[in-house]
């Protein structure tokens, strides 16, 4: 018999090395690669006789498939990141980091759920069935009538799955403390998770239940982040937030039923999570708006608007080199921006040290915000506050130049529905509203903008 090789895999992103390294070449991390048997749990085994199938067309298909079947929560945030339900027969997997609320969000979905006469099963193989009941109960939620097992053996689950009716939805929390027969490797490696959900979504595709799998990340890589099985789940939703704030970000990274970069905001409270269905007011909520290097950015997170407010502190350095800090944005779109207002507007900036700050914690994403930051640096250069009903948007070239951005009318239409009377935007901004109160200011350059703070 042939000697079984043993691979090293890290357990961060699922490379695979051919021998043991302190650091992972695919994903930068460290002490992450650990030994493991790349065979077992493979291969269907002695005996298994190929079995033919029949390729169709697509043409073929069409008039039997509609939209794929949902199961509506009636959380509508919930709703709006999944794509309007959870897809039956498909695996979705909710990621994010330990006690961000992952379990109380699946408990909450769970029991709305089975107030609808869905037939849910919560298996955690984190905690016993009486602290799920008890976090239930703390959640009200105990008498939906949500089943609960206690499993973390992949075949057990199986079984316990198959017993009985069809389940319409089933959780698991989490995917690793997923172990099987079927792997050799301990309980949390990349092999054992990758059988444990391989497993799941076969049920999944057969039974055509809709699965929900839990999956922490984890920075020092002792178990396997929910990276490494990305790429097998029909959908990947990241459940974020700071521990400093209350609030939390349910965040659509793929999908293949329907649209992905939709967010879902939600607030901890001692009832659990709260939906909070305008974001804008949570974010805005403590600003004050008469202090220089404050600017309201109109962004967008897939089709909602959302505003929240970009603070920048310049202050004169006594270091060699300055300090650039930023927290909530890409440090590296600032050093952009930086160096286009020395270049193009003669905003020198070298001799300063830059703090930039979105305010609650949250991260934007989109160049969008180029305008507000540039704003709230100039502002607080010059020492003056912008006026406080003003909101800024628009993404800044190299050349200088301000290109526009989409969905004007949105943004514009949230900053109306908040108070805010002005606007700078770029310069032939498409979809301006027609009717609307709010004052336009049109920025063909980052010049006009430096111009209309600083005069
Ligand atoms: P949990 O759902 O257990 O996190 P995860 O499954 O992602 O590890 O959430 C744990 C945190 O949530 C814990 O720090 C306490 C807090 N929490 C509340 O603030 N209110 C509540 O009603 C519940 C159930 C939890
Ligand atoms: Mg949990």
């Amino acid at each position: 018999m042939a000697k079984t090789k043993t691979q090293f895999i890290c357990q961060n992103c699922g490379t695979v090395h051919s021998r043991w390294a302190g650091k992972c070449d695919g994903c930068g991390a460290w002490n992450t690669i650990i030994e493991e048997d790349p065979t077992s749990g493979i291969g269907g085994g002695p005996g298994k006789v190929a079995k033919k199938g029949k390729p169709v067309t697509l043409t073929m298909l069409s008039g039997e498939i509609e939209e794929a079947p949902r199961i509506q929560s009636g959380i509508s945030e919930l709703d709006r990141v999944t794509g309007g339900g959870f897809v039956r027969g498909s695996v979705l997997l909710v990621g994010g980091d330990p006690g961000i609320g992952k379990s109380t969000l699946l408990m909450q979905a769970a029991a709305a759920l089975a107030r609808r006469n869905n037939r849910i099963i919560y298996v955690s193989g984190e905690e016993a069935v009486a602290q799920v009941r008890l976090r239930a109960q703390r959640l009200g939620s105990a008498d939906a009538g949500v089943l609960l097992a206690a499993e973390t053996n992949v075949e057990d689950i199986l079984a316990t799955l198959a017993d009985g009716k069809r389940p319409d939805l089933v959780i698991i929390d989490s995917i690793q403390t997923l172990w099987s027969d079927m792997a050799e490797a301990a309980p949390g490696t990349v092999t054992q998770v990758r059988v444990g959900v391989q497993a799941m979504i076969r049920f999944a595709k057969s039974t055509g239940a809709a699965i929900v799998l839990v999956g922490h990340v984890t920075k020092d890589g002792q178990i396997a982040g929910p990276r490494v099985v990305e790429h097998m789940v029909d959908a990947v939703l990241y459940f974020e937030g700071d521990r400093g704030h209350h609030y939390r970000i349910l965040r659509n990274v793929k999908n293949r039923f329907g649209p992905t970069d939709e967010i879902g905001v939600f607030e901890m409270s001692d009832a659990g999570l709260k939906e909070v269905p305008n974001p804008s007011e949570l974010f805005l909520g403590e600003r004050n708006a008469k202090a220089p290097g404050a600017a309201v950015f109109a962004g967008m997170e897939g089709t909602r608007p959302v505003l929240v407010e970009v603070q920048a502190l310049v202050a004169p350095t006594s270091l060699g080199t300055p300090r650039r800090a930023v927290v909530g944005w890409d440090s590296s779109r600032l050093a952009m921006i930086l160096a286009v207002l020395e270049a193009h507007c003669g905003v020198r900036l070298s001799s300063h040290d830059v703090y930039l700050n979105v305010a609650g914690g949250y991260r934007i994403q989109e160049p969008a915000a180029d305008i507000a930051v540039a704003a709230a640096l100039v502002s607080s250069l010059a020492g003056l506050a912008l006026p406080p009903d003003c909101v800024y948007f628009g993404e800044i070239s190299l050349s200088g130049a301000v290109r526009p951005v989409g969905h004007t009318g949105l943004r514009l239409k949230e900053a109306e529905k908040l108070g805010f009377q002005k606007a700078a935007l770029p310069a032939g901004s498409a979809e301006l509203p027609k009717t609307g109160s709010t004052r336009l200011t049109a920025l063909e350059g980052l010049t006009d903008l430096v111009v209309g703070i600083a005069g």
